[in-house]
C-alpha cells in the first residue's frame, strides 16, 4: 500500500507537470482526489490494515493528498494569473496612437450668408424681427393692400390652412406686425421661410427664404432707400458691385422698384448666368404705401418709410455661383462642406 501511494504520487506529479490547461488540472484532481479517485479508494481500503500499519499509511496518505492538493492549487493559480496577464496585455491601450478626430459640421450656406447680412444691418442700426410662418390672410395680403381679387395674388399662390389662414407667401406681413406694435422710428429686418404653391425646379422651391426690411421715420425718402440698398449690395457682393433701380409695381409700396446687381460673372457683358442681360434682379422695394402706414395706425402725413424684400436663396446662388436651388435642401454633405 505504501508502494501504491508512492506510485500515485509519482504518476500524479507527472500528470500535473504535463497539464497545460485548467481543465487538465481538474481532470487530475478528479482522477486522484475525487470521490472515486485513486487516493480516495486507498483511504477507503485502510479499514483492512493492522493497528500498527494504519497510522503510518494514514499519515502517508494524508501527506500525499496534501501534496497533490497543494500542487494542483498552486499550478491552477499560476495558470489563472498567466491568463489574466495575457488578457490585460491584449486590452492595453496604446496611448501613442493618433486619436480619431470627430467630424465637425459647418454652417449651411443659407445660414452663413444670412448671418453675415444680419451683422451688416445690425451695424447700420437695424433690429431683427421674427414672426409666424402660418399667417392670416389679413397680414399676408389684405393689410398689404392686396384685397381678395387683386391680380397680385395670382403670382403668390399659397398653401391654405383654412379659408383665411395661409402659409405666408412673403415676409412682408412682418411689416404690418412690426408697425402695429412699434412706434417710429422703426428699423428692422425680418428674415424667414416663405411658402408658395410652386413646382420644384432649378430656380423654384415651394419653401424658400426672404429677408424683409422696413424703415419708418420722419422725412424718409427714396434717397434713403437707394443709399441703404446700395450699401447692402456692396456688403454682399464687394465694393465694386454696381446696382441699378428699375421702376416696378408692388401693391404695398409707391413708388416701387426692382433692384438689379451687375452680373458678377461677366461684368455686365451678358452670359448664361445673367441670361444675356448683364444684370441680375435681386430684390424688390419701394416707399411704404400711405394706405399701409394708415392700416397700422401710423399717420402718413407725418411719417414715411421704405421697405424691401430679398430672396435669400437667389442671393446665395449669385454669391457662390450655385445653379440649382434644390442643392440647398438635399442635405448632401459633398455640397454642404464646400462653404
Ligand atoms: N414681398 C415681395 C415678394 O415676395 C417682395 C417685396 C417687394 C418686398 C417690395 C418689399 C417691397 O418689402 O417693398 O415678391
Amino acid at each position: 500500500m505504501k508502494q501504491q501511494l508512492e506510485q500515485i504520487k509519482i504518476a500524479a506529479t507527472e500528470q500535473l507537470q504535463n497539464a497545460e490547461t485548467i481543465e487538465a488540472l481538474e481532470e487530475a484532481r478528479i482522477k486522484y482526489l475525487g470521490k472515486k479517485g485513486e487516493l480516495t479508494s486507498i483511504l477507503k481500503g485502510m479499514g483492512g490494515l493492522s493497528a500498527e500499519e494504519r497510522p503510518i499509511i494514514g499519515a502517508l496518505a494524508n501527506e500525499v493528498r496534501e501534496f497533490l492538493t497543494n500542487a494542483i492549487d498552486s499550478k491552477k493559480a499560476e495558470m489563472e494569473q498567466a491568463l489574466q496577464d495575457e488578457k490585460l496585455k491584449k486590452e492595453v491601450i496604446d496611448i501613442t496612437m493618433p486619436g480619431k478626430r470627430s467630424k465637425v459640421g459647418n454652417l449651411h450656406p443659407l445660414t452663413k450668408v444670412l448671418d453675415e447680412f444680419k451683422d451688416t444691418v445690425i451695424g447700420m442700426g437695424f433690429e431683427i424681427a421674427e414672426g409666424p410662418d402660418v399667417e392670416t390672410d389679413y397680414y399676408n395680403f389684405e393689410a398689404l393692400n392686396i384685397p381678395k381679387n387683386h391680380p397680385a395674388r395670382d403670382t403668390q399662390d399659397s398653401f391654405y390652412v383654412e379659408d383665411n389662414i395661409v402659409l405666408r407667401t412673403q415676409t412682408s406681413p412682418m411689416q404690418i406686425r412690426v408697425m402695429e406694435n412699434k412706434k417710429p422710428p422703426i428699423r428692422i429686418i425680418a428674415p424667414g421661410r416663405v411658402y408658395r404653391s410652386d413646382a420644384m425646379d432649378a430656380t423654384h422651391s415651394p419653401i424658400f427664404h426672404q429677408i424683409e426690411g422696413l424703415v419708418v421715420d420722419k422725412g424718409i425718402t427714396m434717397a434713403d432707400l437707394k443709399g441703404t440698398l446700395e450699401a447692402l449690395i456692396k456688403s454682399i457682393y464687394g465694393d465694386n458691385a454696381k446696382c441699378r433701380f428699375r421702376p416696378h409695381h408692388f401693391p404695398f409700396t409707391e413708388p416701387s422698384v426692382e433692384t438689379d446687381v451687375q452680373c458678377f460673372n461677366c461684368g455686365g457683358k451678358g452670359c448664361s448666368m445673367c441670361k444675356g442681360e448683364g444684370w441680375i434682379e435681386i430684390l424688390g422695394g419701394g416707399m411704404v404705401h400711405p394706405k399701409v402706414l394708415a392700416n397700422c395706425g401710423i399717420d402718413p402725413e407725418v411719417y414715411s418709410g421704405f421697405a424691401f424684400g430679398i430672396g435669400l436663396e437667389r442671393l446665395v446662388m449669385g454669391r457662390y455661383d450655385i445653379n440649382d436651388i434644390r442643392l440647398f435642401y438635399e442635405n448632401d454633405v459633398r455640397f454642404l462642406k464646400q462653404f
